[in-house]
């Protein structure tokens, strides 16, 4: 069992510096979790004390049943991957997969078996006798991983491993960890600050943001229920439109007025919006979920918005409308063959089933 629990956990940095503020974080026995924030959050740092790199100030560590914080790095049974993975240069793949093994004075027909069989797994059998500099960079990264794996650790610990491989290798070397994870059944905690990583990888994400976890769960309910504006804005791309208005109440019913606009709120959202009328607010909308009106059947009135189009901006199987309100800008991803005239006024729709609603103060998701 290789259960990981971080309880109320802190770094304090001389002078004064709470790189990781009293995190509380539970990662089951065989689970994949991402830790994703921008950079200078404390992901490293939280990786780090788990590891036993780095002194713990405040809270408890626990692996398996047992409390690790003053348990040695190499008696914690884990392996981690780094950014910076360097393997010997003057070794061949081989004695670099080994050499862990080796110093802790592994039989030599033991090592010769796990070195073959995490070869094959990561499909670098051929490459056993070549040195590090006769690789890739995608076939290094996959030795650095190969030198994790052969120790059979409890618990695998990767900070930003993909981070230095080009863009079409680090996509092929995500589905190669995914397939990893599957295949091992490790626990596995996994460091990045690219949120295309946490979405397609996890099990479950945490976010954190100043050395604080915003929010823990599994991608979808992150992407589509994030507990506040600053969740909605980081995960997804292009990120959240969000845009500042009131909660007005002319009529009957309730609408977001963004002063240039307003659209209808539905009758679900009411009862968490009524509490905000006649104050300001922010509306945060996914690009998915605003279309062009010329494309919608039987669009409400109410929803349809007037806005100009300032770039369209073609992705190949979408486009990109970067649009403007006067007031605030905005992107729009819609079909690969709408291409609206730039610089011209067009008619949106919103999604009004798809908006989410922010407190401006405390920037907590309200609905
Ligand atoms: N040895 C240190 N002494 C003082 N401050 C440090 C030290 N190491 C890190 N910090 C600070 O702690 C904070 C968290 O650093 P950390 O390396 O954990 O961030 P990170 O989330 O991994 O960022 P990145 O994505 O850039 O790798 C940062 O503000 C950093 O400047
Ligand atoms: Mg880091």
């Amino acid at each position: 069992m290789a259960q990981v629990s971080l309880v109320n956990i802190s770094k304090i940095y001389p002078p004064n510096i709470r790189a990781v503020n009293n995190v509380n974080l539970n990662i089951e026995n065989k689970e994949f979790l991402v830790l994703v924030g921008p950079s200078g959050c404390g992901k490293s740092t939280t990786l780090r004390m788990v590891a036993g790199l780095e002194d713990i100030t405040e809270g408890k560590i626990y692996i398996g049943d047992r409390i690790v914080n003053d348990i040695p790095a190499k008696d914690r049974n884990i392996a981690m991957v780094f950014q910076s993975y360097a393997l010997y240069p003057h070794m061949t793949v081989f004695e670099n997969m080994a050499f862990g093994l080796k110093l802790r004075r592994y039989p030599k027909s033991e090592i010769k078996k796990r070195v073959k069989e995490t070869a094959d797994i990561l499909s670098i059998a051929h490459l056993l006798d070549r040195r590090p500099r006769e690789l890739s960079g995608g076939e290094r990264q996959r030795v650095a991983v190969g030198r994790a794996i052969v120790r059979k650790p409890m618990v695998f610990l990767f900070d930003e491993p993909l981070s230095n491989l080009d863009a079409k290798l680090r996509v092929q070397m995500r589905t190669e960890i995914n397939k990893l994870h599957q295949r091992i059944l490790s626990t596995m905690i996994y460091v990045t600050h690219d949120q295309v990583e946490a979405m397609t990888m996890g099990n479950r994400i945490a976010v954190m943001r100043d050395g604080i976890i915003q929010q823990v769960a599994d991608p979808m309910t992150i992407y589509d229920k994030p507990v506040n504006k600053f969740v909605a804005g980081f995960i997804g791309s292009p990120p959240m439109n969000f845009m500042r208005g009131r909660i007005i109440k002319p009529d009957g019913h309730i609408y977001f007025n963004e002063g240039r606009f307003k659209v209808k709120i539905v009758d679900s959202m009411r009862g968490s919006l009524m509490p905000h009328v006649d104050k300001e607010i922010v509306l945060g909308i996914r690009s998915e979920d605003i279309y062009d009106k010329l494309f919608v059947s039987q669009a409400p009135p109410e929803n349809v918005i007037t806005v100009t189009c300032e770039v369209v901006e073609p992705m190949g199987s979408e486009v990109f409308l970067h649009l403007t309100t006067g007031k605030h800008s905005f992107i729009a991803r819609v079909g690969a063959h709408n291409r609206p005239e730039v610089n011209q006024d067009m008619d949106l729709v919103f999604d009004m089933n798809k908006v989410h609603f922010f407190d401006t103060e405390t920037e907590k998701t309200i609905i």
